[in-house]
């Protein structure tokens, strides 16, 4: 059953250390996992959108036209190769672009142009979509629409049995594991006990990104239980979609 929004993190399907490096292989075995039960794919931009989006300012500076397309071409290169991906196992699936259904004001979602999304549903269409640049409507020009907050947006409309969040870790932790061998993985909690499990602690090392991703958790799971997952670790996803035991972060919908 398609019954699942996944979001592929840009960490797990790029080597962000290398400019405009994706990782196919794990593209492709994530779209082996997950062809039957998705109804929305989104992929983030690792070392695609974001190298880009830094060299030009985006989502610090106004930007100029010009400059908001390269980004949309990089992330365009991204999404040529996740859906080959998808082509390769024949999963039917729309590519739909935020730019052409989102605009943004001052850096945050201002408005979604949702009519064309719900008739989509209603065809029975599986959609495709990405972290993207989008119309800003104050100072910047335009600005970042993430796979994040799209995770949001197509939850509300879809309204999907989970949202499943594939990182390079394995799973949301008190602190950033990478940086702090004392970080404990959070296994379930409740959307706003989540929020709580951050502000309650003394760490400082949780990044402005990882902040903005756990309010959009909270969010989603306002809406319906999300999952965080390590989108390495295949034997874990795969227990996961048969309803074994898994590692991973649950955060129940309240
Ligand atoms: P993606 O968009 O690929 O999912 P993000 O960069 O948004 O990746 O988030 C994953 C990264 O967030 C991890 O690599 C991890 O190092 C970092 N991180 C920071 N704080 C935390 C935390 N408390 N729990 C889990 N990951 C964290
Ligand atoms: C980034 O999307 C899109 C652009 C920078 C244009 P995300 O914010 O969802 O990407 P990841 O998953 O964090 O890499």
């Amino acid at each position: 059953m398609r019954d699942l929004i996944v979001k592929l993190g840009g960490s797990v399907i790029t080597n962000k250390a290398v400019k405009e490096s994706p990782r196919i292989d794990v593209i492709r075995s994530l779209v082996g996992i997950f062809k039957d039960r998705f109804r929305v794919l989104i992929h983030g931009g690792g070392s695609f959108g974001h190298y880009v989006a830094y060299e030009v300012g985006l989502n610090r500076r106004p930007v100029s036209f010009e400059d908001a397309l390269k980004v949309m071409k990089s992330m365009d290169r991204l999404s040529n190769i996740v859906l080959r991906s998808l082509e390769e196992f024949n999963v039917k699936i729309l590519l739909m672009r935020p730019r052409e259904f989102v605009i943004n004001k001052e850096l945050r979602l201002y408005k979604v142009f949702e009519d064309v999304l719900v008739k989509y549903k209603k065809r029975g269409a599986n959609i495709l979509t990405h972290g993207d640049v989008v119309v800003d409507i104050g100072r910047y020009n335009f600005s970042v629409c993430s796979g994040d907050v799209l995770a949001l947006i197509f939850a509300r409309i879809f309204r999907p049995k989970a949202v499943i969040f594939l990182s390079d870790v394995d799973g949301i932790y008190t602190k950033d594991p990478k940086r702090d061998p004392s970080a404990k993985l959070i296994e379930d909690i409740s959307g706003s006990e989540l929020v709580g499990a951050f502000e309650g602690s003394s760490s400082t090392d949780v990044t402005g990104g990882m902040k903005l991703k756990v309010e959009t958790i909270k969010r989603i799971s306002e809406i319906t239980d999300v999952y965080v997952l390590n989108g390495f670790k295949l034997d874990n996803l795969k227990r996961f979609l048969s309803g074994d035991d898994f590692v991973g972060t649950r955060i129940r919908k309240e």
